[in-house]
């Protein structure tokens, strides 16, 4: 039997949520990666991560730094989760020329950044919440929203769980699993 797991990394949740719907549809495990969790026993591991200044999750990076040589060796898939409601969808300065990603071209990175046998990747829309935001989260993007794009900070919920879980399925018809 083919084992998966997905790990991810989430600071607000909407990750977590999307990774949960992607486990389900797959039949996989779910483990954040801030568990630091042993992916020896997987045939597939998929990478799941926001976009946080134009970057992907520190805690996503060092676990792909930290499982390289296992990762090598392993099916992957990769997906993100961004702003899809702005504009320049994924770049935090609005610059066009350099410096900015679509959805796609994040998740393709992030698959490609395991070193794996990739197998797929995408990307999905998250969620922002302004009320929950920490201060300094507040404040980058208050600035963001005030000085770039010329409107107040305003949240977003672009979150489609059964469109994770079918992507899910998806992974599974192609592993086998
Ligand atoms: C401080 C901050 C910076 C962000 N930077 C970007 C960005 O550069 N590009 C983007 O597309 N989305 C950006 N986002 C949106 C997040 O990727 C989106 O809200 C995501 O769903 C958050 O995931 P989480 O709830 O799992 O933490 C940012 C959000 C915050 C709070």
């Amino acid at each position: 039997m083919v084992k998966c797991l997905v790990v991810y990394g989430s600071k607000y949740g909407s990750t977590a949520e999307v990774a949960a719907a992607v486990a389900d549809g797959i039949g996989a495990d779910l483990a954040n990666a801030a568990s630091q969790p042993d992916i020896r026993p997987y045939d597939v591991v998929v990478i799941g991560s926001p976009i946080y200044a134009g970057n992907y999750m520190q805690v996503v990076r060092d676990f792909l730094r930290s499982n390289r040589p296992l990762l090598s060796k392993r099916k992957v898939a990769a997906f993100i989760t961004a702003a899809a409601t702005w504009e320049t969808p994924v770049g935090l300065t609005g610059d066009t020329d350099e410096g900015v990603f679509t959805q796609q071209e994040y998740a393709d990175g992030l698959a490609g950044m395991s070193g794996g046998q990739v197998l797929d990747s995408r990307g999905f829309g998250g969620r922002l919440d302004p009320q929950v935001l920490d201060e300094s989260d507040f404040g980058v993007l208050d600035w963001f929203y005030r000085y770039l794009m010329k409107r107040p900070l305003e949240g977003f919920d672009e979150i489609d769980i059964p469109e994770a879980y079918r992507w899910g399925e998806e992974l599974r018809q192609t592993v086998g699993a």
